[in-house]
């Protein structure tokens, strides 16, 4: 599937970002690995595959400096001789540093935003400068990362959250400004995957996690590695800008579906009718005369 490509994956040194190295060399690619931990990235090239026009390589970057990317795309064809591009981008660099949001460091807040966004621009407008000055009539696929946490707001993750709704923003605007060099640009969404990334979740709230999930489990990085793959591959010639999930709602299967259901709203209770009541009068009054085709939730922060 991938044969004479080279893939550029970024945290490739471990969790999701390995399995898709993996996953790539498996189907003839060839893959520079691009983590900030060239040990990890070293040992990830180990565990690859190689048929004949197979190369691997491990790189030692840090996507959230210019200078590091820049070296990266750089080594491009002195690697694999002049005129080579990379013409495949996973962008699975990211991390977390959790906190409460009232108490939140400033440093903790540019730390995730700079790696899971300022990161992804930079690899994403690296590879897609060197494809549009390539002319190649392949195009290219760069694939980025947001996460379930963005989805349900998470707590503890205010950081996390905006990094990772930016990333759905960006992802879209490149599908956008992108298409006419045949370059597509998608997100998947992962839930929560077995990954060190998330190993230091407490176990009771990991079962409370699996019980929300209807598939009763966390997923494997295997799995989240072949949704990459699709995006990456011919498979998907017509996807671009769409923002996949690799995971289900948090609706619960308790029998105290209720009282479950009232834990996960921010207001911790049911609405009453003139609730709803309130929000009807605001929509057919003068109130909202500049409103319409909006969607508003009345949930207590349920939907959110
Ligand atoms: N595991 C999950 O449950 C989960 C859920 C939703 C989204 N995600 C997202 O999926 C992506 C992959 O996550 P994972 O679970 O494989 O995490 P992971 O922690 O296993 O791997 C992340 C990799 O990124 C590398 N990295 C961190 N900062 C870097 C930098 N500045 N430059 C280069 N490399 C850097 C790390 O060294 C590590 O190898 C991330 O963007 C993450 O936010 C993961």
């Amino acid at each position: 599937m991938f044969a004479n490509r080279i893939a550029i994956i970024t945290g490739g040194g471990s969790g999701i970002g390995r399995a898709a190295a993996q996953l790539i060399a498996k189907q003839g690619g060839s893959v520079i690995v691009a983590d900030q931990s060239l040990a990890n990235a070293k040992e990830t090239v180990s565990l690859l595959g190689s048929g004949q026009q197979q190369q691997h390589l491990a790189l030692e970057v840090d996507v959230s400096k210019s200078d590091s990317v820049s070296h990266l795309f750089n080594e491009v064809p002195k690697a694999y001789g002049s005129g080579a591009v990379a013409t495949l981008l996973a962008n699975c660099a990211g991390i977390t540093r959790d906190g409460w949001m009232i108490d939140m460091s400033e440093e903790a807040f540019s730390k995730v935003m700079d790696v899971n966004v300022k990161g992804t621009f930079l690899t994403t407008q690296a590879a897609c400068k060197r494809i549009v000055d390539s002319k190649s009539s392949n195009g290219g696929s760069i694939v980025n990362f947001s996460s379930v946490s963005a989805k349900i707001a998470n707590l503890g993750q205010v950081n996390y959250v905006a990094s990772k709704c930016a990333v759905e923003g960006l992802t879209r605007t490149v599908a956008r400004e992108m298409g006419r060099h045949n370059i597509r640009c998608n997100a998947i969404i992962p839930g929560f995957i077995d990954t060190p990334m998330i190993r230091t979740v407490p176990e009771k709230v990991m079962e409370g996690i699996k019980k929300q999930t209807p598939l009763g489990r966390c997923g494997q990085a295997e799995e989240v590695a072949k949704a990459i793959a699709f995006f990456l591959s011919d498979q998907s010639s017509y996807v671009t800008g769409s923002l996949l999930h690799v995971w289900i709602h948090r609706y619960s299967n308790d029998p105290n579906l209720m009282e479950g259901i009232k834990k996960q709203t921010p207001l911790g209770r049911c609405g009453q009718a003139e609730e709803v009541a309130k929000a009807i009068a605001f929509f057919l009054s003068d109130q909202s005369s500049y409103v319409t085709g909006s969607l508003l939730h009345v949930s207590g922060g349920f939907a959110v």
